[in-house]
């Protein structure tokens, strides 16, 4: 097998932008891709638009969750600002999107042949939504969540989680491998995060993108240095005998102790093993 190196997590702040070509538009339209699934078209994305970006009204296949990152825009009948939240079903006329500011998305497509909901949802700003519980924190004191989206048909929740408390740590000296994929984007703080394809701690900073496969990337013992830290996690349960609601994956917890890790027990972090 070739020697590997980190796979899991991308430092998006330092990857160019590059073209994006948007048929029947005006203004420049920008694409980091973070990840994709060669096997049916699935893929997150960041697109900027400059600003003065228009693009006439169209129509499109994809579903989509987006998050508004930065900047606004005229979507329609809808007006996205900053900590915007929608899901674009498939099939679904978009638009005139019009962007005097510009306007910078996160976006997740669903991949072909993966059933989607119909409904649109959308959430102007999501900070105005009140606080649900943590995993690590049901009563959500020092950190919190925000379910956007969850769709237990097609096996999608799309959640907004932050941490308050300096110092604040989920699953301290353990690591834990789950059987959904998982994604998630920095928004703003910075944690440390076990990750064990370098036997080490990655910081997690503004950009910072996960992606994690079913049964693979096993990661934890984290460890909060700035706050707020604030993340857009994404979670594909259509693999996972986990429950997809936060309350009930606190109750089991504690199951994760006795359970092998391949099944999603949580294992010991051990230092480095290396004799020069
Ligand atoms: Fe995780």
């Amino acid at each position: 097998m070739p020697k590997r190196t980190n796979q899991t997590v991308l430092e998006t702040s330092l990857m160019r932008w590059e073209p994006l070509a948007v048929k029947n538009s005006q203004g420049k339209a920008w694409i980091k891709t973070l990840s994709k699934d060669e096997e049916n078209g699935a893929r997150t994305l960041l697109i900027k638009f400059d600003p003065g970006f228009k693009q006439e009204a169209t129509t499109s296949n994809l579903p989509m969750d987006m998050f508004v990152l930065e900047g606004g825009m005229q979507y329609g009948n809808l007006r996205f600002e900053k900590d915007t939240f929608h899901y674009r079903p498939g099939k679904t006329q978009f638009g005139p999107i019009d962007s005097t500011e510009g306007c910078t998305r996160l976006v997740f497509t669903l991949g072909e042949g993966r059933e989607s909901p119909a409904e649109p949802v959308f959430i102007q700003d999501v900070k105005q939504m009140s606080w649900g519980a943590d995993l690590f924190d049901v009563t959500a004191a020092k950190r919190g969540r925000k379910t956007l989206r969850m769709d237990e048909d097609s096996g999608i929740v799309v959640r907004f989680h932050e941490t308050w408390e300096l110092g604040s740590r989920g699953l301290q000296g353990v690591q834990g491998l789950h059987d959904y994929q998982e994604e998630y984007f920095t928004l703003e703080g910075a944690f440390w995060d076990y990750l064990e394809y370098v036997d080490g701690h990655m910081l997690n900073v503004a950009g910072s993108y996960g992606c994690r496969a079913p049964h693979e990337c096993s990661h934890g013992d984290t460890l909060t240095t700035v706050v707020p830290t604030r993340l857009i996690f994404r979670a594909d349960y259509s693999t996972s005998k986990e429950p997809m609601n936060v309350e009930d994956a606190a109750k089991k917890l504690d199951d994760k102790k006795s359970k092998p890790h391949s099944e999603g027990g949580h294992i010991p972090v051990v230092p480095p093993d290396f004799t020069e």
